[in-house]
């Protein structure tokens, strides 16, 4: 069985299923010509539709086009050290205020996973929060346009708002959306007013209707649902989304569809991770398309479509030629698991090198991040 909520993701996903179940729109060709007429080089999450499907995106680049700025909203409950799944659409959101030079809103959630989880304390969330900071900063988003919500700490500005969101959900309406029951907790039914609320807090503190995209991996978008029915009725603009696929945990698509650190530390690349645990995990766990023997492999040659290894380059390696050329060596056999595995691992490795660096600076630059009201 596959079950999709914002809090839990499990079994093979099947996206075209999604689509029509979610009722997002799938991003298509002519779309993506008309993002890379603001940018010629396209980022390859959109290239290879990993980022597959959107919201009114169209609206956002009629509105782009017009003159009238938009802003970008994601976030992070914080629940644990962040590992590279995170990171995927936190990349896109970077390339997209790079493209759009916008501000960003990112909210971090500290009372979420409290919530909704047994285990886990608000003092242990407020840690997490600061461990995630940092890999926000370290992807290089830019101060000054980039602000930092934390629901406990800026509680003052947005309670207000998330009440007046409140006031037009029902319980039966939240009860639907999430697969809640009777016994859910009071703090989570509330939950996602809050989340809904930095799809408008900057046209609040602006004093201006500004339109708002949101990129987010797909399981959020039950919240954005809700949003998008209160907000019209509070008077501001829907928020638009662009929704990207999950980067599977090291086990393989169908025991994981979403990379999970709950299920344990060994499907899971986190940014601490050193060198020599990254080249373990990997060569220990990612699952292979390959043969059982090296003579049936270079006779038959691998599957690169079920190589979670290949998968995590489809996600990370921007070269669309080497990715060809990977694809094709594996798949006739003249490339072995363990050469793709080394070729991910240098991938992998490399980023983190450079990522961890940043991550350390990234200490004494959080309070640029945090928003001043
Ligand atoms: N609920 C998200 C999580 O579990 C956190 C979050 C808050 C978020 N606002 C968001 C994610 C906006 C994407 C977009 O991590």
């Amino acid at each position: 069985m596959t079950t999709i909520t914002p809090w839990e993701v499990k079994g093979n996903v099947d996206y075209d299923k999604l689509i029509k179940e979610f009722g997002v729109s799938r991003i298509d060709d002519a779309l993506i010509k008309r993002l890379e007429r603001h940018s010629k080089n396209l980022h390859c999450l959109v290239r290879r539709k990993i980022f597959f499907a959107h919201r009114d995106l169209d609206f956002i680049l009629d509105q782009y086009e017009k003159g009238n700025e938009f802003f970008l909203y994601t976030g992070r409950a914080p629940s644990g050290n962040t590992h590279i799944g995170h990171l995927i659409p936190w990349m896109l959101t970077k390339w997209l205020q790079d493209v759009f030079d916008v501000e960003l809103w990112f909210q971090f959630p500290d009372e979420e996973k409290f919530l909704f989880r047994d285990d886990l304390t608000l003092e242990e969330t407020e840690k997490y929060t600061y461990e995630n900071m940092l890999d926000v900063i370290a992807l290089g988003f830019k101060p000054g346009k980039t602000f930092f919500l934390i629901d406990t700490k800026h509680a003052g500005i947005m309670y207000k708002e998330a009440l007046k969101v409140s006031k037009k959900i029902t319980f039966s309406t939240v009860k639907s959306s999430f697969g809640f029951t009777n016994e859910q907790n009071i703090g989570a039914i509330f939950y996602t007013a809050m989340q809904a609320v930095p799809s408008f807090l900057p046209s609040v503190l602006h004093k201006k209707k500004m339109p708002c995209l949101i990129p987010h991996a797909i399981d959020q978008d039950p919240h954005f649902r809700v949003t998008r029915d209160v907000i019209s009725k509070i008077g501001y603009y829907k928020p638009a989304s662009i929704q990207c696929r999950f980067l599977p945990g090291l086990g393989g698509m169908d025991s994981d569809g979403k990379m999970s650190s709950s299920s344990g530390d060994n499907a899971t690349i986190f940014t601490t991770d050193d060198a020599k645990t990254v080249k373990s995990k990997i060569n220990k766990y990612a699952f292979s398309g390959g043969q059982a023997t090296l003579e049936e492999h270079r006779k038959l040659g691998g599957n690169p479509d079920i190589d979670v290894s290949y998968i995590w380059l489809t996600f990370l390696e921007e070269d669309d030629r080497k990715l060809e050329e990977i694809y094709e060596a594996y798949r006739k056999g003249r490339m072995l698991s363990g050469e793709l595995k080394a070729l991910l691992i240098e991938k992998l490795n490399s980023f983190l090198a450079k990522h961890q660096q940043s991550r350390e600076k990234a200490r004494k630059n959080i309070d640029k991040f945090i928003f001043k009201v």
